[in-house]
């Protein structure tokens, strides 16, 4: 199973499009507190979710607890500011990315705890500033299932 660790997302769609995002390809998603909204199960119900799409859903009340969570897997910062292409790795089960506020992105001293090579990048024109949250987490997770054969997807 993979991971998508959100740290402290503020926008409680996003975070909705990407509960749904990970129950469909059965992936953990953790959540680093404080979010920016309080998460209700009501809310997420009237937003369209259903209980099943958040049973696998964590939320950390910081970011260390959430490392100990992951011990043994591997992290990636996925970030506007990596310079190693997303689509150039090969993922395995197991592995986790790490994506930034809506706002203000991953703090930069979280940022450079990671090598280089871990801190990916989804391809943008030059004149561009960032993609939206839950599209950027859409793209890297399938690309991750994608190089695990859709592991039970059909
Ligand atoms: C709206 S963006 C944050 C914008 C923030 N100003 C920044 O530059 O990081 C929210 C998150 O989506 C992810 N993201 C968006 N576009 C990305 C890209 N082209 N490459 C890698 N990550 C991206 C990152 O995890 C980012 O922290």
């Amino acid at each position: 199973m993979f991971n998508i660790i959100l740290y402290q997302p503020e926008i409680p769609p996003n975070t909705g499009n990407i509960i749904r995002l990970c129950a469909n390809t059965n992936m953990r998603l953790h959540l680093i507190k404080p979010l920016g909204f309080i998460l209700k199960d009501k809310q997420l119900l009237r937003a369209g979710l259903d209980y099943h799409e958040f049973t696998s859903m964590v939320i950390h009340e910081n970011w260390s607890d959430c490392l100990k969570s992951l011990q043994g897997c591997r992290i990636f910062a996925v970030t506007t500011k990596g310079k190693q292409r997303y689509d150039l790795t090969t993922y395995t089960d197991g592995d986790a990315f790490l994506f930034g506020a809506e706002t203000c992105g991953l703090p930069v001293k979280l940022l450079e705890s990671f090598p280089e090579k871990n801190r990916l990048r989804i391809p943008m024109k030059p004149t561009s500033r960032s993609l939206n949250l839950s599209n950027a987490v859409a793209v890297v997770a399938y690309e991750a299932w994608r190089q695990t054969s859709f592991n039970e997807g059909i």
